[in-house]
């Protein structure tokens, strides 16, 4: 079987570089307050990932650090954008809470126009718990995002929203467990063991094709990817990814974050998508 062809579509994302990260609480497993974080090398690694996107052909936004909010690196948390539209997120932990305003203010700050935005009601962290492809807004609740955000998306963005049970707390977030390979065509991969039996039965109904991830590569957070179509950037030492990706298509592209995997995320966490 040929592999189908994969053509990459310019994408425009909002990060934040890792200025005052660091692992000072300890709210997911993956959170060891005593373990050292080397800043410079976590610096490096995310202008890599910055550059890599850059050079790819995509944009990239940059929000402004805040020294009292060390996980603000995971700009992925701080909404959600769809078809122009800005759901602000509001955060499950008063650690974090501060930069669901900081992100409200980029996007009043940089053209959307208030009727685009939205404070929301309910607890939910981005594009942590939300995924996007072109038939379905994928929403991941048990840790973090209340199941009553994902009514709250759907008449927000006016797209079905399909509810995902995580049970597993190393895959706190959607995009620990889940990624959108390709959003045109509704083709992801995810780590069954994840999700609950009912939501590991949805997967399958709606993705019957998914590339299914091993747990090896899912304890590496290879899950935590992003893809423009064609290119799949996700940490390297997820190594059992590159052969299944590259014979559906795709290319591989291995990326260290080894420093913000102590803060519990890596290539998805750090890059929200402004999907216009
Ligand atoms: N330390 C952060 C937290 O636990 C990590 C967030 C990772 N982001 C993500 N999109 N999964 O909230």
């Amino acid at each position: 079987m040929r592999p189908t062809p994969r053509t990459p579509s310019p994408r425009r994302y909002l990060m934040c570089p890792p200025t005052h990260f660091s692992v000072t609480y300890s709210i997911n497993p993956w959170m060891d307050p005593t373990k050292p974080v080397d800043l410079p090398l976590a610096l490096a690694q995310w202008e890599d990932l910055r550059d890599r996107y850059r050079s790819l052909g995509h944009t990239v936004e940059l929000l402004d650090p805040h020294p009292a909010l060390p996980d603000m690196v995971f700009a992925a948390n701080g909404a959600t954008v769809v078809d122009g539209r800005v759901l602000g997120a509001k955060f499950a932990y008063p650690e974090r809470a501060d930069e669901a305003a900081v992100h409200l203010a980029w996007f009043r700050g940089n053209g959307w126009a208030e009727e685009d935005l939205r404070e929301p009601d309910h607890v939910n962290e981005g594009e942590g718990d939300f995924a996007v492809t072109s038939s379905w807004i994928l929403a991941g609740r048990g840790f973090r995002s209340s199941p009553l955000s994902h009514d709250e998306a759907q008449e927000f963005f006016g797209r079905p929203v399909i509810g995902l049970e995580l049970v597993d707390p190393r895959y706190y977030h959607l995009d620990t467990a889940l990624c959108v390979l390709d959003d045109a065509r509704d083709e992801v991969m995810y780590y069954p063991a994840a999700f609950s039996p009912g939501s590991r039965a949805v997967l399958a109904r709606l993705f019957p094709d998914a590339l299914l991830a091993t747990e090896e590569d899912a304890a590496a957070l290879g899950l935590n990817a992003v893809s423009d179509g064609r290119h799949v950037l996700f940490p390297q030492t997820a190594a059992g990814l590159f052969e299944p990706l590259r014979r559906r298509g795709f290319e591989p592209i291995g990326m260290d974050l080894s420093e913000l995997l102590k803060g519990g995320g890596s290539v998805k966490c750090c890059t929200q998508e402004l999907r216009p």
